[in-house]
This record gives C-alpha cells, structure tokens and sequence, in this order.
C-alpha cells in the first residue's frame, strides 16, 4: 500500500519537476558544467596556503541565532534578491577556506543562551547561561560570587597589547553579546543600575553600561541601548517621551568624551559627518534600545551595519599596532526567530554578509583574521518540496494531508502556533514582513535549537578552525593568532604586508655597506 503511494508519489513529483525546469539554467544540464565548477574549485583547494604569520587585525563576526538553516536561507535570499534562482549564489563567508563546527552549549544549559556563549567565544571560558565574563563558578543572579570568577575577554588583552578596540552591533551595546567583550555580571539583564537587584547593590555588583565606560577602554562603540546611559531627567533626543533609565543620576556618555580625542553621535547625519582621520573615539547610539530591524530601518536616521562596520574599521586601523573588531549582525537574526518572523530574521542575515564583504574591503586577508560564527541555532527549519528558485518564503509545491499547502520555512515552536486549524498558505501571505511561519509548539518566543554552528575564517592562523570544536576555542584562536595572553610568546612572525622597523634598519645598514664597498 505504502509503496504503491510512494510509486505515484515520485510520478506525481517528476511530473511536476518536468514542468519546473523552465526555471533551470540551460548549462546546468551538461556534464561539463559541473565537471568545471568542481575542477577550479579543487584547484582553489589545492592551491590554499596556511598563513602561519601573526594575525595584526582581528575581526570576529558574530550572527547572532544564525544557525545553518538560516545560513542556507539567505543565501538563497541573496542571489533571488539578485534576480537568479538563488541555491548556487555563495554568500561572502561561504567563500572562507577554513570551516569548523562549535558545540554551543552552556555549562548548566544544554539549550544555551548568548551570554554564557559569549563568554566562550569571547573570553575562552564556558560559563552559565544568562552570565557574562564569568566562569560556571557564578550562578545566574549570584552577584556575590562574580568577584575572584572574572575572565577577560581577548579584546581586553588586545588593547592591553597596544591594539585599538571596537564593537559594532545593531542590540543595545550593552545586550549580551557585545557585552562580554567588557562586562563581568551574574545576570545579563543587569543593563542599568535600576536593572540590579537588592543583592547586587548591596554587594557592589555594577551594571553593564556602567562597565562599558569604565573596564577597558573602548575606542569604537556603535549600536543601540542610549537609555542605559543616561539619567531619568534626560530626555531621548529623538523620542522626547522617552527618557534615560539610570537611577543614580549619572550621564555615562559625558563621562567617556572626557580627556580623549572622542565623539559621540545619536543619528546618521552626525554620523557620517565624523572624519576617521581626525576621531580616536567614537560612541554612536542609533536608537534608546535595539536598532530596528533591516527591513525596517530608516536610513536618514540610522546607519546600517555595514555603514557601522567600515567607520569602525577606518577609525581602527590608524592604530600601526592593528584592532580587535567585534560586529554582531543582529542580534537581530535572533530577535526576528524569536518572534517567529523568518523574513526578518533572513534579511538581517544578508546584510550581516554585506557587512562581511565590505570588511574583507577594506583588510587584507594577509595581516587580518577574520572569523564568522554563531552563538547558537534556532529551531528554524527549511524544507518540504520546493522547486529549484522557489521563493525562500515561498510554499511547497505539494500539499500535506490535511489538502493545505505549508511554507518551506517553518519553526518548530514559537508565536507561529495557531489553535484550531491550521489555515491554507500561499505565498502572498507567507511573503508579507510580518507573517509568522507555523509552528506546532505554543511559545510566546521562539526557542534556540542545541546543533552545532559553523565557523568561517580566513587569514591568518585561520586553518586553526578545522574540525568539531568545542565554542570557547574559538578565542584561543583569535589570541593566539593575534599572540595575545596568553600566547604573548607565540613567535608567529609578523604579516608579509609590513617591514619590521628592525629589519628595515638591517637592510638599511646592508645597503649603506654595500655602497661603502663599491
Ligand atoms: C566610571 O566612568 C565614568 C564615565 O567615564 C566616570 O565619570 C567615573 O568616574 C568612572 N568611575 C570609576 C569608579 O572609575
Ligand atoms: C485552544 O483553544 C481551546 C478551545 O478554545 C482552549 O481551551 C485552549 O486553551 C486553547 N489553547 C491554546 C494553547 O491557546
Ligand atoms: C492568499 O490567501 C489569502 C487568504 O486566504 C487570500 O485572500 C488571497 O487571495 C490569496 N492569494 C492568492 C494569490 O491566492
Ligand atoms: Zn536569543
């Protein structure tokens, strides 16, 4: 019985495939097609060198939530915004030569959060979910026990070793993400100090804004999140109702311009108005909290993440030292799967990668590491049967058995439950920005998913990521590479792009002699 189906099933399928291949390319359907493709790229493959040098920049790409469902879909949204059938388009990190696989989880989670992850990729340790900057030894909302328990992230050690610093992100930079590259706190939700609880004020825990201006020095700083810095008297100077949320009265902004060559701007033609050449500091809060989503972000008000990405790169690299640069596409991937929004979540995933292309711009790969990964997946899923160039947010050719069409993405719990049943789908709905893929687990958020993510990197050292790593390697990695502490002793010669000056003066004296001699 069963196979009978399955027999008129296929029929039914290659039938339907026949008629499908009007969207296929002609050159698709010789041998030598593929044949070519696959040669040159065993050519590139065969022809990749381990750059065995010292890392000067380093650049970590974080998308946040951006498992590899996700990375499949944008891709595909990529090349079908491009006006092609999208599956054979390569997004910007898909063309990294070195691949890994981290293992997300937390200490005491096996679903894990972005803050205990944080801390792994950032500072090298795993810790607790919802902890920051700490080790396991801190218990979420245990302010007592974040003192002695602190770990520091390689961004510390990378301005502790002369380098220049930043973090771009489109949350609040005080979200957890960004926030472990400066803050040290048993609840991650502690963004201002009316966040803290009793205990915490009674034991002298500091909100994370607070630890933004006053750990390490920061010298790019570029997202959301102007509430947690100023006081409840301070009005927002975009929305006049809304006001700061600090309780003790401080303006945490006015005292990080304090005694530097700094600059703080709140929206994008102050903005683009600041000259790299002439900026050491630069603070730019676009919005109260988090930046507004791609697909709804307004473009005279605030920059987008790629526009954060090359200012911050531009300022940084005056440093003849090198940077640390941390950009975090989105936490909004994240945010938009939480709210069951797929087409939100893909769009900030292919601005993420123009972020990407933009810096790969504006570095070289011979004197820059750059890694792109994940913090953890969602429970996004892609699939059903879909045609070559199907719509990402499209439906399934086929129907399921209740005689309704389903969409090819789909969650596998969040806001998308619908009690009852369970409406037909065409695209005209499933395409709108604000429609929330099906799922069949009532949640009012979304969940993470627990499988791995992968890492892309390129430049040096960048073959280090080779295999199925446990998440906190990843900044044993990017210090060591970059022989930060505590690998200060890694004697990785320096990038062919530059002259040691002792060198230069050895060459210098050879030729001096030379002449002598003639
Ligand atoms: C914390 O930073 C603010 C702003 O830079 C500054 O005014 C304050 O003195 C700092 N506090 C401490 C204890 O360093
Ligand atoms: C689904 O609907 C039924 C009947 O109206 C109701 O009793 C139930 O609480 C609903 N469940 C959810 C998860 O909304
Ligand atoms: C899609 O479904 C909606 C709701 O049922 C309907 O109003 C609309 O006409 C449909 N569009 C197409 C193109 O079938
Ligand atoms: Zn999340």
């Amino acid at each position: 019985m069963a196979s009978i189906r399955e027999l008129l099933f296929t029929g039914l399928f290659l039938l339907i495939s026949v008629q499908w291949t009007v969207s296929i390319s002609e050159e698709e359907l010789h041998a030598s097609y593929w044949n070519n493709k696959a040669r040159q790229t065993l050519h590139t493959a065969l022809n990749v060198q381990r750059n065995l040098k010292r890392a000067k920049n380093v650049i970590l790409f974080l998308g946040d939530g951006m498992g590899l469902p996700t990375v499949t879909a944008a891709r595909i949204l990529k090349g079908q915004l491009a006006g092609k059938s999208g599956e054979e388009t390569s997004l910007v990190m898909d063309t990294f030569p070195h691949l890994g696989l981290s293992k997300t989880y937390n200490v005491d989670q096996q679903m894990p959060d972005s803050a205990g992850t944080a801390t792994a990729y950032l500072c090298g340790v795993k810790a607790n979910y919802g902890t920051l900057g700490v080790t396991a030894a801190t218990r979420r909302n245990d302010c007592s026990a974040t003192y002695g328990n602190e770990v520091e992230s390689v961004l510390s050690r990378a301005k502790k070793a002369g380098k220049s610093v930043g973090i771009v992100t489109t949350t609040r930079v005080q979200h957890a993400s960004p926030a472990a590259n400066y803050a040290h706190t048993a609840n991650r939700d502690w963004y201002c100090d009316s966040d803290l609880t009793p205990e915490a004020i009674q034991n002298g825990c500091q909100d994370i804004a607070y630890q933004l201006v006053n750990n390490t020095e920061i010298n790019v700083i570029l997202g959301g999140g102007r509430r947690y810095m100023f006081s409840r008297t301070t009005k927002d100077p975009e929305y006049p109702t809304e006001t700061g949320n600090r309780n003790d009265g401080q303006n945490l902004v006015e005292g990080w311009l304090k005694n530097k060559k700094a600059k703080y701007v709140w929206n994008k033609v102050d903005f683009d108005a600041v000259k790299p050449s002439n900026t050491d500091f630069l603070m730019g809060l676009f919005e109260p909290k988090d930046c507004r989503y791609e697909l709804e972000r307004d473009p005279s008000m605030d920059p987008s993440l790629t526009e954060m990405t090359e200012k911050a790169i531009k300022i940084l690299s005056k440093n003849p030292k090198g940077f640390y640069l941390f950009v975090e596409d989105e936490g909004r991937i994240d945010h938009a799967h939480h709210g069951g929004t797929a087409k939100k979540a893909l769009y900030e995933a292919v601005e993420f990668d123009r972020a990407i292309g933009r810096a790969a711009e504006l570095t070289s790969e011979l004197d820059t590491l750059t890694v792109v990964t994940a913090d953890h997946s969602h429970v996004f899923a892609f699939g059903g049967h879909s045609a070559r160039g199907n719509s990402v947010l499209g439906v399934s050719r086929s129907k399921a058995n209740d005689n309704k069409h389903f969409t090819t993405a789909v969650y596998g719990n969040g806001p998308g439950y619908r009690n009852g049943t369970r409406p037909d789908m065409n695209e005209t709905m499933s395409s709108d920005n604000n429609y929330l893929q099906q799922a069949p687990v009532p949640l009012d958020s979304e969940t993470h998913g627990i499988e791995d993510v992968a890492i892309f990197a390129k430049g040096p050292m960048a073959h280090l990521f080779h295999g199925v790593h446990e998440q906190n390697y990843i900044a044993h990695v990017t210090a060591y590479a970059a022989c930060l502490e505590p690998y200060e002793n890694c004697e990785l010669p320096d990038h062919a792009g530059s002259i040691h000056p002792s060198l230069l003066l050895l060459l210098m004296g050879l030729l001096f002699l030379s002449l002598c001699n003639v």
